[in-house]
């Protein structure tokens, strides 16, 4: 990450603009567009920067956030999936037994080295390896036996696009670190480490969803989550007539860090002023009849949220029942809360999603949403399989022509969580 850029919540935590090799470059309109996958490059990366080929290869996807969004600080439910695209995490014993870290990246020329017995959190502006720093660092702490390590990172994930490579690479990490340290994790453990690495490293005070996918994503289903017990369900998203898209906007506002940050102390306060500890314990009634004593600000995020982790429940069930149209309703509602109330939209996602919406019905789109964070990112859509490359060509030409941004524009199914699919 170029020193000047703060990390944010489900930001790309390696240097680079969007684009940049490892980052999927832009489709083809309508078309999924070939490409050398990180898998292919990674062994290559290694080779040449350590001159030996690595043992280990872990490999952790990216996420995109079907439904309940900035639900997940609030003890709410969300419901995101894997991505196809992983970052892969490969590794090596360091030759001379020392007890260092050494780490590289596709993005950056610089060589990053660590010492594993100096891990505490950096002061000044974070840099890109303090993802892995923080996840070496998680696992000591949990009484793994450290060694030194050299490291390689390569990743297919969108940078920049609210699709979580942040998270892709600690799950990577923390992967590569169970096997190579002997120190195997439970699932639920894992993802807290790698969230704790984010707060602590990153100085990003993400929630829980991001890793809690990365770590536990199952192919063709998506993930509830229970944010506040922490318990899962698989849902599953197989129908051959339902298709995911994601259309990232390419553009990110800079305003992103801070607001994240801001949102969250909202909804802290209008807990407090509520007189419950988190939005989770309130129905939607209950905050629209304490409208009158809130500051209006208070009210709107308290509304989305609320709403939010209803919806986002009853969404899980119209999944659960392939009821997509009643799924993809609700993908719009969400987008409205998130858009009015609580104000993390921007212009190209609006209109994304109203480009969407031209394509409601016979167009095939059954529901559409910005996904992740906010200010910038990705949409998801919901739409009927065999329209999906209409939809994906009406989408890149009207939105291009609208802004003269060149968006990208994909198909994904539901992927697998992290794994080690090279291992001695
Ligand atoms: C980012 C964070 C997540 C979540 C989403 C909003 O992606 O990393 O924890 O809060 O924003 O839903």
């Amino acid at each position: 990450m170029p020193p000047s850029q703060t990390p944010t919540p489900g930001s790309n935590p390696t240097p680079g603009s969007p684009g940049a090799p490892g980052s999927a470059p832009a489709p083809a309109p309508g078309s999924n567009a070939p490409k050398r996958s990180a898998a292919e490059r990674i062994t290559q990366l290694f080779q040449s920067r350590y001159g030996r080929p690595p043992t280990w290869i872990a490999a952790a996807p990216g996420r995109v956030n079907l439904i309940g969004e900035h639900t997940d600080y609030n003890d709410g439910f969300v419901l995101p999936m894997a991505i196809e695209q992983r970052t892969l995490m490969a590794g090596s014993l360091a030759e001379d037994g020392g007890r260092r870290i050494r780490v590289v990246s596709e993005l950056s020329p610089e060589m990053a080295s660590f010492e594993l017995d100096v891990l505490s959190p950096p002061e000044g502006t974070p840099n890109w390896w303090e993802y892995p720093r923080g996840v070496a660092a998680g696992m000591i702490e949990k009484g793994a036996q450290a060694r030194g390590l050299d490291l390689a990172v390569a990743s297919d994930v969108p940078m920049g696009g609210g699709l979580s490579s942040s998270a892709a690479l600690e799950v990577a990490t923390a992967t590569l670190l169970e096997a190579a340290w002997r120190h195997p994790l439970d699932a639920v453990e894992k993802a807290l480490l790698c969230q704790r690495a984010e707060h602590r490293y990153a100085r990003v005070p993400c929630g829980i969803m991001d890793q809690f996918i990365s770590t536990m994503a199952r192919p063709d289903h998506a993930l509830l989550l229970d944010c506040r017990d922490l318990t899962t369900r698989q849902v599953p998203l197989r129908d051959p007539n339902i298709t995911v898209l994601i259309a990232n906007t390419n553009v990110r506002h800079e305003l992103s860090g801070g607001e994240y940050a801001q949102r969250r102390a909202q909804c802290e306060q209008a807990a407090r002023e509520l007189g419950v500890s988190s939005l989770r314990d309130l129905d939607l009634n209950q905050v629209i009849r304490a409208k009158p004593g809130l500051d209006a600000l208070i009210f709107k995020r308290a509304y989305h949220v609320v709403g939010e982790i209803q919806r986002t429940q009853r969404a899980a069930e119209l999944l659960a029942a392939e009821d997509y149209e009643g799924f993809g309703r609700l993908m719009f509602d969400s987008h409205v809360t998130l858009r009015d109330d609580f104000q993390v939209s921007c212009d190209e996602l609006d209109l994304m999603v109203e480009l969407a919406e031209d394509r409601k019905g016979i167009g095939g789109v059954l529901g559409a949403r910005m996904t992740g964070g906010g200010f910038g990112g990705c949409c998801v859509l919901l739409v009927r399989a065999q329209k999906a490359a209409d939809i994906q060509r009406y989408l890149y030409t009207s939105y291009l022509e609208r802004t003269r941004i060149e968006p990208e524009i994909f198909v994904t199914r539901a992927g697998a969580g992290a794994e080690l699919p090279r291992a001695p």
